[in-house]
Order: C-alpha cells, then sequence, then structure tokens
C-alpha cells in the first residue's frame, strides 16, 4: 500500500526534520514543505481518488491523523523557539546600568532666599501671614499713604526709579502694609519680602536692586513692647538665645516714634569685632508704631486700633550671616560662589 508508506515515512522522518530545526525561519520552512497548500502532507489527499473507495476512509483518516500530529509537533517546536529568540533578544538588549552617566549640574538656594526662608519661618511660627506685593508700584501707596506727601525731602532720600510721574519702581516694602491696611481690618499680622530699588551706585555695600523684608501688625492695644518682643523673638530664635535687639530712636514719616534697632553682633556675639566696627551691634533694621495718620489714611480707625511696623534689609544680613565680603557677590550670578551655600 504505497500512500500508508509514503505518510509513515513522512511521519518517521518528522523527528529528524524537526531537529534540523534552528530558528523560527527553518520551523517555517518545515511548515511550508508539510502543511503548505502543496505540502507533502497535503497534496496526499489529492491521491485518494486513485484508489478504492472502501480504503478511502481509512487512508483519510490516517493522513488526518499524520497531518495533526506534524501541526502539534510544529506548534510546540514553534513556542519553544519563540521563547529562546525572546531570551536572546532581551540578553543583547539589556541595559547597562554601570554605565556612568552625562551629569547636569544641580541648583542651588541663593544665599538670599536661604536666609529669607529662615525668618519667614520663625515669622509665620508667630502669626504672621506672608504677603507680596508688586515691585512697580503707584506713588499713592509708595509715599502718599505713608505720610509722604509730595515735595516730603525724604522722597528725595529715598532716591527713587521713576517710571512714570505717578509710576515707580518701589524705593521699599512699605508700600505693601498699605495696600493690607485698605483691603482688610484688624487684626492685621503680615511679613512682606521682596525686592526693592534705589538709584544707587553699584559697589560693595550698595546696589540699585537690593531686598527688604517688611513687618506689620495692627489690632487693639498693640505697643512698642508687643514690637520689641516680636524682634527679640525673631532675633533669638534665628541667631541664638543670647542675641538681642538695641532700640535707638530715630525718624521716619509713617512710624512714631520711630526707633533704629540694633542686633547683637552674630560674628563676635557683643564683644566688639571687625564686622560691628567694635561696637557689639550691627543696625539690620528700621520700625516703629504706625503713625496714626498712616492708620487713618489708610482707612483704620487710629482711636481703636494701633500697630508696629519694621522694614529689614536682607542682603546685608545674608553678608552677615554667610561672612562674604562684598554685595556685588550676590548679584552677580558666578555659580563658583553661589554653589557654596547649599
Ligand atoms: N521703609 C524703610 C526703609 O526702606 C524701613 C522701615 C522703617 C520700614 C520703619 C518700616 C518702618 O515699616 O516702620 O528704610
Amino acid at each position: 500500500m504505497e500512500i500508508r508508506e509514503t505518510i509513515e515515512h513522512l511521519l518517521q522522518h518528522l523527528q529528524a526534520d524537526l531537529n534540523g530545526v534552528v530558528d523560527s525561519q527553518t520551523l517555517e520552512a518545515l511548515r511550508h514543505r508539510l502543511l503548505g497548500r502543496k505540502g507533502e502532507l497535503s497534496t496526499l489527499m489529492r491521491v485518494l481518488g486513485k484508489i478504492p473507495p472502501e480504503e478511502r476512509p481509512a487512508v483519510g483518516q490516517m493522513i488526518n491523523d499524520a497531518r495533526e500530529k506534524a501541526a502539534g509537533m510544529l506548534d510546540t517546536l514553534a513556542m519553544q523557539i519563540a521563547l529562546r529568540e525572546r531570551v536572546e533578544a532581551l540578553a543583547q538588549e539589556t541595559i547597562d546600568v554601570t554605565q556612568p552617566l552625562r551629569t547636569r549640574p544641580l541648583g542651588s538656594l541663593h544665599p538670599i532666599s536661604l536666609v529669607l526662608d529662615e525668618m519667614l519661618d520663625v515669622f509665620t511660627g508667630m502669626g504672621f501671614e506672608v504677603v507680596e506685593g508688586p515691585e512697580v508700584e503707584y506713588d499713592r501707596y509708595s509715599f502718599e499713604l505713608l505720610n509722604l506727601p509730595k515735595n516730603h525731602p525724604a522722597r528725595d532720600a529715598q532716591d527713587t526709579f521713576y517710571i512714570e510721574e505717578n509710576i515707580v519702581l518701589r524705593p521699599h516694602t512699605s508700600p505693601v502694609q498699605a495696600r493690607v491696611m485698605l483691603e482688610r481690618e484688624p487684626p492685621i499680622r503680615i511679613v512682606c519680602p521682596g525686592r526693592v530699588y534705589r538709584a544707587d551706585e553699584f559697589d560693595a555695600t550698595h546696589s540699585p536692586v537690593f531686598h527688604q523684608l517688611e513687618g506689620l501688625m495692627v489690632d487693639e492695644d498693640v505697643t512698642m513692647g508687643d514690637l520689641k518682643g516680636t524682634l527679640d523673638t525673631f532675633a533669638r530664635r534665628v541667631y541664638g538665645p543670647d542675641i538681642t535687639t538695641r532700640f535707638r530712636p530715630s525718624y521716619f514719616p509713617f512710624t512714631e516714634p520711630s526707633a533704629e534697632v540694633d542686633l547683637t553682633c552674630v560674628h563676635c556675639r557683643g564683644e566688639g569685632c571687625r564686622a560691628c566696627k567694635g561696637t557689639g551691634w550691627i543696625e539690620v533694621l528700621g520700625a516703629g508704631m504706625v503713625n496714626p495718620k498712616v492708620l487713618a489714611l489708610c482707612g483704620i480707625d487710629s482711636r481703636r486700633y494701633s500697630g508696629f511696623a519694621f522694614g529689614m534689609g536682607l542682603d546685608r544680613i545674608a553678608l552677615l550671616r554667610y561672612g562674604v565680603q562684598d554685595l556685588r557677590q550676590m548679584f552677580e550670578g558666578d555659580m563658583r560662589f553661589l554653589t557654596q551655600f547649599r
């Protein structure tokens, strides 16, 4: 029975054929050779017509069994090959995690930001809210509402940059006080950090742009004692328990009475050194009781409420804090300087 022999022969060789398969390409070629439209097992069906009818069912069954067996074996091998090829591909694509990276420089906070963050921590801890205002500011908030009417001599002293007749680059952070008092009812407790501008030469101790932190508290029965207590607490928390403040009488149009406030020199702790020119004190801020005229101008009842205010320069404090000699370094953006303050 020639056809049966052919089938047996094909099946006998199947395992040998499969052993010869090395990859999915040769596997598919073998599948095509056996089971393709003109494949060796497929074409057998055509021979059926030439054998006696009574034998056809048995032989047909035999051919089908052979096809199924071959297909099953091919599928199993196909899966094994696919898996192996995948593992090989992954092994080739592996990322070398030990390869050195091209690094980018990491930024750091500016020394003035560091000093400011620390101060804001202390003031917010005492219940002050942080409020910011515009750097390009109306004359009205910068001067008028702060009891600095037109032609007031203190306006010249500020050496203000004018943008238009009534618009300036703010020469201090005090206009934020006026804005907040106009908008809100007491109790008010705010600190206002920001950049300020004055027509100064750029040298070791002056810059046309620098930074201030303004403070304002308005409520019933606020006294100079509250001002002193607040500033002493600030000094101790930021610089240590042995640092205190000293008030000297002064004058500002927006406060009455007014004071220049010194801090125990943070370098010599009051002994006297070069940084404090031997005095043991360093001048850091202006302060006072909010002038009742200013309260009234900003719509606050000055018979019922009183307040204190202060304004300090942040740049000097940062210089002192980090022992930097020249203010210009704070503004020149030299990475070698700035990255020291991480
Ligand atoms: N604005 C003042 C300046 O720039 C600083 C100042 C002094 C602010 C006394 C105040 C204050 O709020 O009460 O020199």
